[in-house]
């Protein structure tokens, strides 16, 4: 298993640096999917049940769609991620389930609730988090530059909203982020009204 998922690794990789029509190819492997690998590694060791292969596979699958059709991103995941996990070798069932994981992790609705696999609250928390890791809100900026300064800030200070309150849901990574998370908010225009004590 691990070899295929190595396999689609490279595949997703090789993809994301090479489709030129994919606005975030310059940037996305090394300041997007590497980082959310990595968090999302780390909540294996601290959530020991969970299963560390899907993890893997929905950390490179959870993109797969926006890669290949932007546009269509949430639909391009079954509709051409599913064959390709196929066509790879990966069982039917995993294949369907780890698809069926991604439209969970997409619907970003009551993802905290006990009933969702551990393997979907990991994969969606290490996303949202890995947003406020490195220059992931920058390059927002500067491909959204035709927006005016005040879009920039309402429309990161929504987006920033979504990532926390829905997709972040495992209390290690809200405490974990909660600084840089409010860094953040601070890069969106929540000025502090004082500096010192
Ligand atoms: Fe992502």
């Amino acid at each position: 298993m691990q070899e295929l998922i190595e396999k689609f690794r490279t595949n997703v990789i090789e993809l994301s640096n090479t489709n030129k029509s994919f606005i975030h190819c310059e940037w996305f492997v090394k300041y997007h999917l590497e980082i959310v690998e990595k968090i999302a590694l780390e909540l294996c060791d601290i959530y020991t049940s969970a299963d560390r292969d899907l993890v893997k596979l929905l950390v490179w699958l959870h993109d797969y769609g926006k890669i290949i059709d932007f546009t269509n991103q949430y639909t391009a995941t079954r509709a051409m991620g599913r064959p390709k996990l196929l066509e790879f070798g990966f069982p039917q069932d995993l294949a369907e389930k780890a698809i069926s994981y991604i439209e969970t992790l997409d619907n970003k609705e009551g993802l905290a609730s006990d009933a969702t696999p551990i393997e979907i609250k990991i994969a969606s928390s290490a996303d949202g988090a890995a947003h406020l890791v490195g220059p992931f809100f920058y390059f927002y900026w500067y491909e959204n530059s035709n927006k005016s300064i005040e879009d920039l800030m309402v429309s990161g200070r929504e987006k920033s909203a979504k990532d926390w309150e829905n997709k972040i849901v495992l209390p290690e990574v809200k405490k974990a982020f909660e600084t840089r998370h409010n860094f953040l908010l601070e890069q969106m225009g929540n000025i502090p009204g004082k500096f010192f004590m």
